[in-house]
């Protein structure tokens, strides 16, 4: 059969149609949103490289972690703002249960017990040079800096995090993370693994945002992958799974969507995609421009990223796809 007898755009021609015969979706309950934090009360601060996010002291953030479960969304991605004098070398303030992000996990359980909360595991928003790991005469140390990360994780999970994202790259984190928490009675913790995590330009704006940009000596190419390879993925994605990983994400997101959809269809695990902060202010920037519309790019993104087989996108702009899935 062919043409005439096949016309494709005949499914196409009403809304209700195109709707019946949709093969992919956004829900809220694909989203995770993302809070920076910052120490204090009542304080909100805009960064100029990401139009439309502000840090939030706690009590704020709280309010929007409120707001997101009305609206559906099942869960915050938390990243603290630490303030410069509480740098150091080592990262040491990483392993505080009382840290800043430990306070936020505390405060946002206890008035918004429904949503679940992750946080990285990397050294990088703790360190004097703004690198996930621990630096050894200019060089990072994997296997140093995985004992400071289990560390790191342990404290969270005392914090009350539900999910532990290793974002930091260092080779046999995950194992040594599930090891560690398996030990002190954590089982029930999740890991959620930055598996695939490229030495990406587009992570700009949220170094901004976390104050690390001016920090960073060098870069992060000796840990994070080569924007080249897509096999490489692949084994990154397959070790973190026989180490213990529940959930695997690939990062960047848009310009990663060949990654996803070979994550996806070759391990058919729990794949997320982090549709990180320069392309979020890509949108905003082109649509303060006159390119385009802020929110239908958003949300033309979202659904690609579903179409590719993502599971979950962590986006700043959750709570706008949310409210525009609310509103149907
Ligand atoms: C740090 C971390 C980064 C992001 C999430 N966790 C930046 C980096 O690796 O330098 C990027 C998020 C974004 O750009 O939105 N481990």
């Amino acid at each position: 059969m062919s043409f005439p007898t096949v016309r494709l755009r005949r499914n196409r021609q009403t809304q209700w149609s195109r709707r019946l015969v949709a093969e992919n979706r956004i829900a809220t309950a694909d989203l995770i949103l993302p809070i920076i934090i910052i120490d204090g009360e009542n304080r909100r601060e805009t960064i100029a490289t990401m139009p439309g996010v502000e840090r939030l002291s706690i009590d704020l953030a709280t309010e929007i972690a409120a707001q997101a479960a009305d609206l559906g969304i099942p869960a915050l991605a938390l990243f603290p703002a630490i303030a410069p004098e509480l740098k150091s070398e080592d990262g040491a303030e990483a392993l505080k249960v009382d840290n800043l992000l430990g306070r936020a996990v505390t405060h946002i359980k206890r008035q918004v017990p429904q949503i679940g909360l992750i946080a990285d595991v990397a050294l990088d928003p703790y360190t004097s040079h703004g690198h996930d790991g621990l630096l050894v005469e200019g060089k990072i140390v994997n296997d140093a800096t995985v004992e400071v990360l289990c560390r790191q994780a342990l404290a969270e999970a005392e914090a009350g995090v539900d999910i532990v994202a290793p974002s930091d790259m260092m080779d046999g984190r995950v194992g040594a993370i599930r090891q560690a928490l398996d030990k002190a009675g954590y089982q029930n913790v999740q890991i959620l693994s930055y598996a695939a995590k490229y030495a990406s330009i587009f992570y700009g704006p949220f170094r901004d945002a976390l104050s690390t940009r001016g920090l960073l000596k060098g870069d992060k190419r000796t840990y994070q992958m080569d924007v080249a390879n897509s096999d490489e993925a692949l084994r990154e994605i397959e070790l973190d799974l026989i180490e213990g990983a529940d959930m695997v994400m690939v990062k960047p997101g848009m310009p990663y969507l060949d990654i996803i959809h070979r994550v996806k269809t070759e391990f058919g695990v729990p794949t997320f995609a982090y549709h990180v902060s320069g392309e979020y202010a890509m949108l905003r920037f082109a649509s303060q421009a006159g390119a385009l519309e802020y929110e239908p790019a958003l949300m033309e993104s979202l659904l690609c990223f579903k179409r590719a087989g993502a599971d979950a996108v962590l986006t700043y702009g959750a709570l706008d796809a949310a409210k525009r899935i609310k509103a149907g």
